[in-house]
């Protein structure tokens, strides 16, 4: 984490990577100059001596932060977008691409993936499976098996193995957003694609989004592909914060996710919690998929209030040192109302309940959230 990505820094003199602004490059002849476009834009990566030509099609320190993530999650490989959005897109335009359009995908997912797939707007199709249903949803056509573990917002968690193995030769593309490589790597349990939000734990800070998706050679190159086409890039001051949020990774996940486990537990001891989703927590997780497939439950838990949608609202708005808001994996930690927000666009049937709540556990010292958290509470029991 803290060396990935960093190479040759020493022989040009520096100590961090430059941040590189260049939206074109000189190139040397046309011909050579021409040689190089085609190569890039058919996805292959930049050959020594040869001009990158333009941003969309090559960018030095967007390459530094996909090979620090490569090596991170064990892949080939990766290619970064402007968000993890655009990282979903340029999956399934690969997937459309390739002449297989339908994907089968287990709910939960986070609420924009959820849309996406729905809205059918990039020429897919989605049959919505439980994990036992995987296999007899695969068609002809199926393209991509998507999955979210732990899932945004429920924190249920997935069996990767048992996924790829039911998918049989379809890729299993793997959002990895919520474990980040340090508690988690999908590709170790047979994943072609492992997908993450970089806006979130990656960059860990709040302050720049991406996406990308580590992978094989072949799918490198149809992903590097679709981005030189629809130009959904990474910008070289983001990918210059995203690379510097990996070198502090592992000390943020591990330091948060101890801190979620210890409001998880005491959460569970207020009238006011209906159920405490934490991956972590005894009894929550009866195939032992924490400490076979995750380093341990992670930094986000979901409550189910049993005053419902009252409850939440009068909970989230009497948090105080926790911030309000969308997003999560930042330093500061953050509570939301999912159905309201990040869940909106799901459909009833599959919406999250009207009295869960999320909480993206961030840095600060656990007697401090929980004071926060407590008096939240509080509010919820003096008004009722
Ligand atoms: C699990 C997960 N995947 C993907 C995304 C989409 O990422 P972005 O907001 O960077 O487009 C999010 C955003 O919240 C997310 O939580």
């Amino acid at each position: 984490m803290v060396h990935g990505g960093m190479a040759g820094l020493a022989a040009a003199g520096v100590h961090v990577p430059a941040i590189d602004l260049s939206t074109t490059n000189p190139v040397n002849d046309v011909r050579t100059g021409g040689d190089s476009y085609e190569s890039l834009a058919g996805g292959h990566p930049l050959k020594e001596g040869d001009s990158p030509v333009y941003q969309r099609l090559w960018q030095p320190g967007v390459a530094r932060f996909e090979s620090a993530l490569a090596e991170l999650e064990n892949a080939e490989s990766a290619v970064a977008f402007s968000t993890g959005m655009a990282a979903m897109t340029a999956a399934l335009l690969a997937a459309v691409e390739a002449g297989t359009p339908h994907i089968v995908a287990v709910r939960p997912l986070y609420g924009g993936s959820d849309h996406l797939l729905e809205s059918g707007l990039l020429g897919t199709s989605v049959t919505w499976a439980e994990e036992d249903q995987i296999a007899e949803a695969i068609r002809d056509d199926t393209g991509l098996v998507i999955v979210e573990t732990p899932a945004n917002p429920s924190l249920d968690l997935v069996d990767i193995g048992s996924v790829v193995t039911a998918a049989g030769d379809v890729p299993v593309l793997v959002d990895n957003t919520f474990c980040t490589p340090v508690l988690q790597r999908p590709i170790d349990h047979g994943a072609a694609l492992v997908l993450h939000s970089a806006t979130k734990y990656l960059g860990g800070h709040g302050d720049a989004m991406g996406g990308i998706i580590a992978t094989n050679t072949e799918w490198t190159m149809c992903l590097r592909r679709v981005r030189a086409i629809t130009g959904a890039l990474l910008h070289p001051m983001g990918a210059y914060l995203l690379h510097r949020g990996l070198r502090t990774l592992a000390v943020r996940m591990r330091a948060a996710q101890a801190t979620a486990g210890e409001l998880a537990r005491r959460l569970q001891t207020r009238p006011e919690v209906g159920q405490v989703h934490y991956p972590g927590l005894a009894g929550s997780d009866p195939r032992g998929l924490v400490g076979s497939q995750m380093r341990g439950g992670g930094a986000m838990i979901a409550i189910e209030l049993a005053g419902g949608f009252e409850a939440a609202r009068t909970f989230v708005e009497h948090c105080d040192l926790i911030v309000h808001a969308v997003s999560l994996g930042g330093a500061d930690t953050l509570v939301q109302h999912p159905a309201s927000l990040t869940h909106r666009p799901v459909t009833a049937t599959a919406k999250p309940g009207d009295g869960l709540v999320r909480l993206s556990v961030g840095l600060e010292h656990v007697d401090d959230l929980a004071r926060d958290l407590f008096t939240a509470l509080d509010a919820i029991r003096d008004a009722a």
